[in-house]
């Protein structure tokens, strides 16, 4: 950072926005944000907001590169990412190695935040809320109370973009799928048996699943590391999250979910709905009224 914000703010407006090069991305867990996740965030904000002039809210922000790829390919200019962890600290490193970006954007702040932590009392009248890949790892009991402050949080006639992806009935609904490929093996194996094949996993990792946070862990804690969140997971379903966001006074305005089309095995079908295990993600788009 180089002098305070409003500073910033003022050379952007008059000389804009440090130079970037997309050419350069050679990381595929950052390219999976930088595109697939932002366009879909723009997309389905933008159809209701303009980003240009609204200020946004991102909740469970993580590294910040959804956010950073909304101001500089989508036009945003306020966006504010909360987390319960700091894992935005390595942004500026990681867009000047990934873009050769010199500095982030004025438009980005951050912020840590105990979870369950209210907001609304400093972010009250935010234009549109973001929340990607997060609900699905929100202890159960703290989703009414976090879903109500974020309704509080919004202006009437805004916006709240929610995504979950992989819901936790779904093929890889336990986000263990870096280590372990077989199709619902954690809704037909005991928690020891899916640590077994965790630990006995020694392949190489899907690059686009590879966040920031391996360097910090090493190969065998970021395998710890990825089965704690497992056990973490909400398990909350697509109608669960619907039915609290109605709850919290928020109104449905779009919502999307997608399926996968694989053969269940023969032990899961009189145990849950088909449509419940074959559903991988929802979009929502959310209304305050
Ligand atoms: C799978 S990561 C997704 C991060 C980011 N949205 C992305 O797409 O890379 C889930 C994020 O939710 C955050 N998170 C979990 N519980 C939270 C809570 N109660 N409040 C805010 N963030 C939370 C985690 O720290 C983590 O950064």
């Amino acid at each position: 950072m180089s002098g305070p914000h409003w500073m910033l703010r003022l050379r952007e407006r008059l000389w804009g926005l440090p130079p970037w090069d997309a050419g350069r991305i050679g990381d595929e867990w950052f390219r999976a944000h930088f595109f697939h996740a932002a366009d879909l965030v723009a997309q389905w904000l933008g159809g209701a907001l303009r980003l240009p002039t609204a200020r946004l809210l991102n909740f469970g922000c993580g590294d910040g590169i959804t956010d950073l790829a909304l101001v500089l390919r989508h036009g945003a200019t306020a966006i504010h990412g909360v987390d319960i962890r700091r894992e935005y600290a390595k942004l500026p490193r990681i867009a000047r190695e990934q873009l050769g970006l010199a500095r982030l954007p004025a438009a980005l702040t951050f912020e840590t935040i105990a979870p369950g932590a209210p907001l609304a009392g400093r972010h009250a009248g935010v234009d549109g809320i973001v929340s990607w890949s997060t609900f699905e790892h929100v202890a159960r009991a703290q989703l009414p109370p976090i879903l109500r402050d974020l309704h509080a949080c919004l202006r009437p006639g805004g916006v709240f973009f929610l995504q979950i992806e992989p819901l936790f009935h779904s093929p890889w609904g336990s986000h263990l799928r870096r280590y372990d490929d077989v199709p619902w093996h954690h809704l037909l194996a005991s928690e020891d048996e899916l640590w077994q094949a965790m630990e006995a996993y020694q392949g190489e990792l899907q690059p686009d699943e590879v966040d920031f946070g391996f360097a910090d862990f090493g190969p065998e804690g970021y395998k710890r590391w990825v089965f704690s969140e497992y056990q973490a997971l909400n398990r909350l379903t697509a109608d669960e999250l619907v039915d609290l966001a109605v709850r919290a006074g928020f109104t449905v305005r779009r919502q999307e979910r997608r399926q996968v089309d694989l053969p269940i095995p023969e032990a899961l079908l009189g145990r849950y709905p088909e449509e419940l295990l074959r559903n991988n993600e929802i979009l929502l788009l959310l209304g305050k009224d």
